[in-house]
């Protein structure tokens, strides 16, 4: 039972059950254009590519094991072989995600869209570093995922408006920022953090005020929110994350703290802290 129950409407928003499918996270590339404050692979920054035969040997290795793959870094759209990159796994019958800071999406203009999506990630509309007011716009279909942190709550409203009037955006994603970069411990908390009782606050205003055109909301549980229909948590760990250097790392949240392992093992592991993963999310569609 979780500490928070999130309401809603329920002849404005039905709730979808998202099933979690094991996936493998690669960062294929330690570039980036930015240098975000917050950012958990700050210490990794840098020059290195995973190369395309690089890519494809890691992602065979695990072909029996996975149904997805999501593409980080470092910011993805600078590695040369992305569109390759994302035709190999619908070639080999994987979904794609990329995770973005949405300064480079001119890099997806021929990339094979049909199993791929894209998760832009920012940190406010017009202030911040990851500003979405930077990011150009763009026909496909996105996925904004906006991560709160104290000095940014108030820019929230503002960044879904420009999410409805200058995206084809099909989810609104929130989310928070851990100082991951200061602590190199997830648990930890600095002065930025938003608490959870306050994280919940500001996620329960914007699911009860909402009355954009986004269609779908997602919610990042942080492994204490829930909702009356789902008390189901996932309590196995369902990633491996593959690096540029061939280090693996089961849970991305021990990234800082460089927890490597020999082997990935998909739903296998237990999740230590909660008991459950606390990368699931509560996802709500508005019933048109
Ligand atoms: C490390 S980034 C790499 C991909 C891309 N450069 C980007 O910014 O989206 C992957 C995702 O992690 C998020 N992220 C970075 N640092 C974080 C932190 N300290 N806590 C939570 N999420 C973080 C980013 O906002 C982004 O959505
Ligand atoms: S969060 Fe993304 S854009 Fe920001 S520094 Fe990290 S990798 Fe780069």
């Amino acid at each position: 039972m979780g500490r928070f129950i999130l309401s809603y409407n329920n002849s404005e928003w039905e709730e979808l059950t998202p099933s979690p499918v094991n996936t493998l996270q690669v960062f294929i590339t330690n570039k980036c254009n930015l240098r975000c404050k917050a950012c958990f692979y700050a210490h990794n920054l840098g020059k290195e590519d995973l190369s395309l035969e690089e890519y494809k040997q890691a992602v065979r290795k695990y072909l029996g094991n996975i149904r997805k793959v999501i593409l980080l870094g470092g910011e993805p759209t600078l590695h040369k072989d992305l569109n390759k990159i994302i035709a190999f796994n619908t070639e080999s019958g994987l979904r794609t995600t990329l995770y973005t800071n949405g300064t480079n999406l001119k890099a997806l203009k021929k990339a094979d869209m049909s199993k791929t999506k894209i998760r832009i990630g920012i940190y406010g509309a017009e202030l911040s570093e990851k500003p979405l007011e930077d990011v150009p716009s763009v026909k496909f279909p996105v996925t904004i995922v906006y991560m709160l942190r104290k000095d940014n709550i108030k820019d929230l409203p503002r960044a879904m408006r420009l999410a409805e009037n200058n995206f084809n955006c099909q989810a609104f994603y929130i989310s928070s920022i851990r100082d991951i970069a200061a602590t190199q411990d997830y648990w930890k908390d600095t002065a930025q953090t938003l608490p959870l009782g306050e994280y919940f606050k500001v996620v329960q205003k914007t699911v009860t005020n909402y009355k954009g055109n986004i269609n779908e909301l997602h919610i990042a549980t942080r492994g204490v929110i829930k909702t009356k229909n789902n008390q189901n948590p996932v309590s196995k760990c369902r990633f491996g994350n593959v690096f540029p250097d061939g280090k693996k790392i089961t849970c991305p949240l021990d990234i800082s703290k460089k927890v490597y392992t020999k082997e990935l093992r998909f739903n296998e592991r237990k999740c230590n802290k909660h008991h459950e993963c606390i990368l699931q999310k509560i996802v709500l569609r508005k019933i048109t």
